[in-house]
């Protein structure tokens, strides 16, 4: 594909966007085997021209609103890669992928709102397709260490036992970071959604929600509930925020590329505590929280309490928060008598320096590398071995555990 840039990134003076930004401005791992200093051609773009003039970039930038069609598909003709950071994605995504698959063009985001990520599939799966477009969503901390860490831990599970597992655990839990403006935002935008309309609140609650047959017959994959315990790991598991999400994506990616798990393979994510005591009680603490943000995230009123308390669109975590950040997502694979613990994880905060890396690379793999089928799909489906290449050169780690 002849086009003028390599990637052209949505959302940059935003505090996501920002981080994205600098990630690609210093990386030296554009195309592979290219040398150090061939940088890709890239270019910014949003609604301001002074803003995005103020980041102090020197690369082209692009003006145009998202929401402005005409002036978004004038962009993706441009260039072989839309990346965004501009959120909550169903206010603001939707012009930008209609574009893109129309246009023939690859597309990365970090969306966590999967009642808009099944409006993209419905809309644009088919059309995307024909015109050989990867729309890739859920690119970052949500929904790569699940759905990229599934794929290698099976991967390794097969290179050591000769088959695949048919049952894989996620524990996320052990992390230190913060939160942005625009991911409170997104939270409040599927909140908001789900409390007035009940096909999303369906959506949201259908393990296979997101998968191409939402209602086919699938083996049973209830979402956590409780406390319960987890011998492999010798901990506590309990219910995880994100797994609403992240378990869709894998499931997602499994019936893409033809079930190759097995028809009876399970993913399963959880949230893990200590085996102590100590671990129980914050077990406890957990669970009894989590109720108390769901029973507020259904009013109208208390929403907007906390949106009002919590960072605004633009602000994040500061420098120390997230420079002393990091997380471990351990897994667990079992299948025929066999059991591989696995593991993955980075010495940078989750949401921000980590997602940094993982969708400034995931946009190059989807600039460079070679992918699989087209359409609206995931992370794995598309980019499997290439981006977990690009992942452990730039510093995380996917690896057995002993
Ligand atoms: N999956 C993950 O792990 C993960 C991690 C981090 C963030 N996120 C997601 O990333 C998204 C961004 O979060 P954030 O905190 O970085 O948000 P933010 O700081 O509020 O940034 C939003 C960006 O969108 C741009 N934008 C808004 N409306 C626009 C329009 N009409 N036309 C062009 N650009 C427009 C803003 O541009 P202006 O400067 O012109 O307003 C800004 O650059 C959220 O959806 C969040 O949930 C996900």
């Amino acid at each position: 594909m002849n086009r003028e840039f390599d990637l052209v990134l949505f959302g940059a003076t935003g505090f996501t966007g920002r981080l994205v930004a600098g990630y690609i401005a210093a990386t030296r791992y554009g195309r592979p085997g290219a040398a150090s200093s061939e940088k890709p051609r890239w270019a910014i773009a949003g609604r301001s021209k002074e803003k995005l003039e103020a980041l102090g970039l020197k690369v082209p930038v692009l003006v145009a609103d998202i929401l402005d069609r005409p002036a978004v598909d004038a962009i993706v003709k441009r260039t072989k890669v839309a990346c965004t950071t501009a959120g909550p994605y169903a206010k603001y995504g939707g012009a930008l992928v209609a574009a893109c698959a129309e246009a023939g063009t690859n597309y990365c985001d970090l969306t966590g709102e999967p009642q808009w990520m099944r409006r993209m599939i419905d809309q644009h799966h088919e059309r995307a397709r024909a015109t050989g477009a990867h729309i890739v969503h859920t690119c970052g901390y949500d929904s790569i260490p699940s759905d990229i860490g599934t794929w290698a831990v099976q991967q390794e599970f097969h290179t050591r036992f000769g088959r695949y597992a048919s049952k894989v655990t996620a524990a996320f839990g052990e992390t230190s970071g913060g939160l942005s403006g625009g991911t409170i935002a997104s939270a409040m935008e599927t909140a908001r959604e789900a409390d007035t309309d009940r096909d999303v609140r369906k959506l949201l609650g259908n393990p296979y929600g997101l998968d191409p047959e939402p209602s086919a017959s699938r083996p049973p994959a209830p979402d956590e509930k409780g406390i319960s315990w987890e011998p492999h790991l010798k901990m506590f598991a309990i219910p995880f925020l994100m797994a609403q999400i992240n378990t869709r994506v894998v499931r997602r990616a499994h019936a893409l590329t033809g079930f190759p798990w097995g028809s009876d393979f399970v993913y399963r994510e959880v949230m893990s505590t200590p085996g102590s005591a100590r671990g129980l009680a914050m077990a406890a603490g957990y669970v009894g929280g989590m109720a108390g943000l769901a029973i507020a995230m259904k009013s109208p009123r208390l929403r907007g309490l906390l949106a009002k308390r919590a960072p605004q669109p633009g602000e994040g975590p500061s420098q120390e928060t997230r420079e002393r950040g990091y997380w471990k997502v351990r897994y667990v694979a079992e299948g025929g008598g066999d059991v591989l613990r696995y593991q993955a994880s980075d010495g940078a905060d989750p949401g921000y320096g980590s997602t940094a890396k993982m969708l400034g690379e995931s946009a190059l793999c989807l600039a460079f590398d070679q992918l699989g089928a087209p359409g609206v799909t995931t992370p794995s489906a598309a980019m499997g071995q290439r981006l977990l290449d690009r992942l452990r050169r730039a510093g995380l780690t996917f690896e057995a555990a002993g």
